[in-house]
């Protein structure tokens, strides 16, 4: 093929190209017409002088318009990527009407941004977000199948069978109420037996009345079940899998992460050193000395106590055992310390909050009634999942990561509507 992309012309420095793409900046001299040609690998600036034969044809673009362009590279230090073209031929493609989202980058409202959102996708920040999601993805799967996990589905619309904490989108299915799922693990725990170890990369819905930068209403939720697996198995796990998405994100994602102007310093720590692992008791312990927060025993941690907890430390913090009773019913108490449960979250730095929860599951099912029941459950919804405890049941864990919450960490968003392309959040669903 005769075109390149603009990066590979950035890559080439010199000669003649052939490039196509949309004209990202444009600015009209008397003599000269300057424009900023952008595709997905990067921008470049372009220029026409009045002496060319595209003379006329360039005075009708306008921003966002399609062309397919020739010239020769030259170096040029002040303009934007290092290089300029000199255009010798050009071909409109489409000529762009007004666009709507103003370019000279006044202050942008966010609700004028999210408005605008299709169009909003070609921001060079936006894209830049987007080719790290694509990273994620791709290690995510990499990860889990280089350890022997299969992909596995569970159904988006479930029977009511859930998180307690987070409520629920009622569908209504036939004119039977069911629900959007919140998490895969109740299918995966029966898939478990099938195939010992699994994973899914799919969306999650949440009816939260949280209006953070932190909370979608559908999000993209890496999920994981293994056999046999105990709390320090999974943990390890999970610090495996993170690290291996900072590094593929490191390698493959250094150009965007220089448009996002992320500094790397914090994600090269995250891979060098092992993550600390601290019990909820410690938690509380290090707030009420360090933080002079004091949060009384059984009180779940809120986003204001995660934030100033992880700022003692300069990697994602695991925190475990947390107690029993605030936590999910399938979260089994810890023999030791039986006011407290297998499970912990792993924290993120920067002010990025809980990227993962997981914990060791029940296989006793009278304490899994008990703590349905003492949740307010109603306990026949759940009877499929009792089942799985009764023909040959084992020890095994899982967690859930929240894929948008690794993205706003590693970009270091401003907000995590910025992690997908159209965001769900209670004040949002259009376009
Ligand atoms: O801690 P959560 O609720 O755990 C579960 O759903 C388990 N059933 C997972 C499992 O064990 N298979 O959610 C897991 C993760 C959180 O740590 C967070 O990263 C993310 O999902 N998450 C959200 N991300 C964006 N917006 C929201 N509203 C989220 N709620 C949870
Ligand atoms: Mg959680």
């Amino acid at each position: 093929m005769r075109f390149i992309s603009v990066q590979q012309a950035l890559d080439k420095k010199r000669g003649t190209v052939d490039l196509r793409g949309w004209v990202y900046q444009l600015r009209k001299l008397k003599d000269k017409i300057f424009i900023v040609l952008r595709d997905s690998s990067n921008i470049i600036q372009c220029i026409i002088e009045e002496k060319s034969k595209t003379w006329k044809d360039a005075n009708k673009l306008t921003i966002e318009s399609s062309i397919e362009i020739s010239g020769i590279l030259r170096q040029d230090k002040r303009a934007p990527t290092g290089y300029e073209l000199l255009i010798s031929r050009l071909n409109i493609i489409h000529i762009a009407e007004k666009y709507p989202i103003p370019v000279r980058k006044q202050y942008l409202s966010p609700e004028l941004l999210l408005d605008w959102r299709h169009l909003w996708l070609r921001d060079p920040k936006m894209q830049s977000s987007l080719k790290v999601r694509s990273t994620v993805f791709r290690a995510i799967h990499e990860y889990c199948r280089s350890k022997g996990f299969y992909e596995f589905q569970s159904p988006i619309l479930t029977s009511g069978a859930a998180e307690a904490g987070p409520s629920q989108f009622k569908v209504d299915f036939f004119g039977k109420p069911l629900y959007l799922t919140q998490t895969w693990q109740f299918y995966a725990e029966a898939g478990m037996f099938s195939l010992e170890k699994l994973y899914t990369i799919a969306p999650s819905f949440r009816a939260e009345r949280s209006k953070t930068s932190r909370h979608l209403a559908e999000y993209w939720h890496a999920e994981v079940e293994a056999a046999w697996f105990n709390l320090d198995n999974l943990i390890d796990f999970s610090e495996g899998l993170v690290k291996h998405i900072i590094k593929r994100v490191l390698e493959k994602n250094k150009h965007e992460l220089e448009v996002l102007k992320r500094d790397t310093k914090s994600l090269q720590t995250a891979i060098k050193k092992k993550w600390p692992r601290i019990t909820y008791d410690q938690a509380l312990k290090l707030l009420k000395e360090k933080k002079k927060m004091k949060i009384s025993w059984g009180k779940d941690l809120r986003t204001i106590e995660e934030d100033r907890l992880t700022e003692l430390f300069d990697t994602p913090v695991f925190v475990t055992h947390y107690p029993k009773e605030i936590m999910a019913f399938y979260k089994p108490r810890d023999k030791k310390n039986p006011k407290t449960a297998r499970c912990f979250d792993l924290l993120a730095p920067e002010g990025y909050g809980e990227l993962i929860g997981g914990s060791e599951r029940d296989t006793n099912i009278k304490e899994l009634i008990k703590s349905l029941k003492a949740a307010g459950e109603k306990v026949e919804n759940y009877k499929f999942y009792l089942d799985t405890r009764r023909y040959g049941s084992i020890p095994h864990s899982g967690f859930g990561l929240g894929v948008e919450r690794v993205i706003s960490w590693l970009c270091k968003l401003e907000h995590i509507r910025d992690a997908i392309p159209f965001p769900r959040t209670m004040a949002r669903y259009k376009p």
